[in-house]
């Protein structure tokens, strides 16, 4: 596929233009993995000139590229590549601007980035095609949120198939971007070991946990009314489902791996009204503190009363053979102790312990992948303590630990966004969430919160720097389970 030498960014002077997505492509450019003649047009509602966005970029690298990589002279020289066109959006007639910026470039592969409200999206889309930048050479990347619910997505995706084959449309989850979330794909098919016990035989449960010590980071507009099960549970967790679910692919490519995705996600048993109670927690931080520093509520940050979830867990199954009767918990919530995302295989024990009458119990073996901030696996394993024994024999869980950055020291550790501008650029698919996979999120999704609005479920306030309401131990306490902290 040839690689796109334009780069339109629709919301290019917003929040994450500036934090991830500016840093990212520098990050590309200075080390030639996009070419030097790459341009970067950036666009957006308010009237700026070339050199005013130049300078907004440059105070954005300035802030969010790390010490060592702000060489002032490749910042001047990539600064060069950029360009800006204002634009509404809402005004169709304004797109007309978008092929005179190309100029000849509009004949050549080209890479929108879409990171706007949703509600800008089908104008938007309509408008590319009237400006002729939809067709073959187009690839068209939508951050999230694809809809707030399986019909909104539906029209969303609609909107965007009218003018872009799926192909060419590249939907983001930043976290398929993460190193250790691909690295999920490399331990399981990677390695012969955990395959045969990887199913219902093998694993008694497994716990996914994406916690947060951050609030609404004055994000309350977006935030209020979306809520934790659909700005983190409805994409980056069922992501992370999917990938540890998935039957293996045939191929490492778009197709194979996503086609297995999808089958774990449409195998998702629906959690309905008789089992909303049991099988689903929602809470809402008040005043607290994290870190020891007092934080106020939700509520409080807000200004104003609210019924929107800021944590969730979940105990979900999936109906298939592999899965039978293997609980996979989830948790996520903002205000929580502190940050971390992680996946717990929780492994079965021995069939029959030899050690019974020596008077050794024994721990089954658990897999912690930890995703962020450390990237780590540990396996934990049985080993004799050393010693004569003459007290009884004594076994303890003793990890073997990998610790990502150790094993690869000297490798460049790469922001999610890095990995999916490339890939955008590029034209690979792979790690992009396809159309099917989507709406089979939302469809479950929505399950729950047609449950929770049936029964008038309303957020339980946990204390911001706890581990959420009571209610989420109770979840995983009935069925013997303690989360992992
Ligand atoms: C975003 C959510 O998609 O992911 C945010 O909208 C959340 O609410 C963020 O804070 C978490 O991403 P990360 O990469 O910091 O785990």
């Amino acid at each position: 596929m040839v690689s796109a030498r334009t780069l339109l960014l629709f919301g290019a002077t917003g929040d994450l233009a500036q934090r991830m997505l500016l840093p990212s492509l520098f990050g590309l450019w200075a080390d030639r993995l996009i070419g030097a003649d790459f341009e970067i047009v950036g666009t957006a509602r308010s009237n700026e000139t070339d050199e005013e966005f130049r300078a907004l970029a440059a105070a954005a690298l300035e802030r969010h590229l790390p010490a060592e990589r702000r060489d002032a002279g490749e910042i001047g020289r990539f600064l060069e590549r950029l360009r800006y066109v204002p634009l509404d959006l809402s005004d169709p007639a304004a797109f007309d601007a978008l092929p005179r910026a190309l100029g000849d470039r509009a004949a050549e592969p080209v890479a929108i980035f879409l990171s706007t409200a949703p509600s800008l999206f089908e104008p938007a889309i309509a408008g590319f095609a009237r400006a002729g930048l939809a067709g073959g050479n187009v690839r068209l990347a939508l951050e999230k949120p694809l809809g707030t619910d399986l019909s909104s997505s539906r029209a969303i995706n609609d909107a965007v198939a009218a003018y872009y084959p799926e192909g060419q449309t590249f939907r983001l989850d930043h976290y398929l971007g993460k190193e250790t979330v691909q690295n999920l794909i490399a331990l399981r098919f990677g390695n012969a070991l955990f395959e045969p016990l990887w199913n219902t035989g093998g694993i008694d449960h497994v716990q996914i946990t994406v916690s947060e010590t951050v609030g609404l980071e004055g994000r309350g507009g977006f935030y209020e009314g979306t809520g934790a099960l659909r700005d983190m549970v409805q994409n980056h967790m069922l992501q992370l489902l999917a990938l540890v679910a998935m039957e293996p692919p045939a191929r490492f490519d778009a197709v194979s791996i996503r086609d297995e995705k999808v089958k774990a996600l449409r195998s998702l048993r629906p959690i309905g009204r008789s089992d909303a109670a049991t099988c689903s927690v929602m809470g809402q931080y008040g005043g607290g503190a994290i870190g020891g520093a007092p934080v106020p509520g939700y509520v409080e940050e807000l200004g104003r009363d609210s019924g929107t979830e800021t944590f969730v867990a979940l105990k979900a199954h999936i109906d298939n053979w592999r899965w039978k009767g293997v609980p996979f918990y989830l948790r996520t919530g903002k205000r929580l102790p502190r940050r971390h995302s992680q996946i717990v295989v929780q492994f079965r024990g021995v069939p029959h312990s030899i050690f019974d009458t020596r008077g050794a119990g024994l721990t089954a073996n658990r897999l912690v992948i930890s995703l962020q901030p450390e990237e780590n696996i540990r396996l934990t394993v049985m080993a004799k303590q050393p010693g004569l024994d003459r007290d009884g024999l004594r076994l303890r869980e003793v990890p073997l630990d990998i610790s990502l950055p150790n094993a690869f020291a000297g490798t460049r550790r790469r922001i999610a966004y890095e990995r999916l501008l490339l890939d955008l650029i590029e034209g690979e698919q792979t790690l992009f969430v396809r159309r099917d996979e989507v709406e089979a999120q939302w469809q479950w999704i929505d399950g729950i919160r047609s449950a929770w609005a049936a029964a008038g479920t309303q957020p339980s306030l946990y204390m911001a720097g706890t581990w959420g309401p009571s209610a989420s131990i109770a979840l995983t306490e009935r069925d013997g389970i303690s989360w992992h902290e």
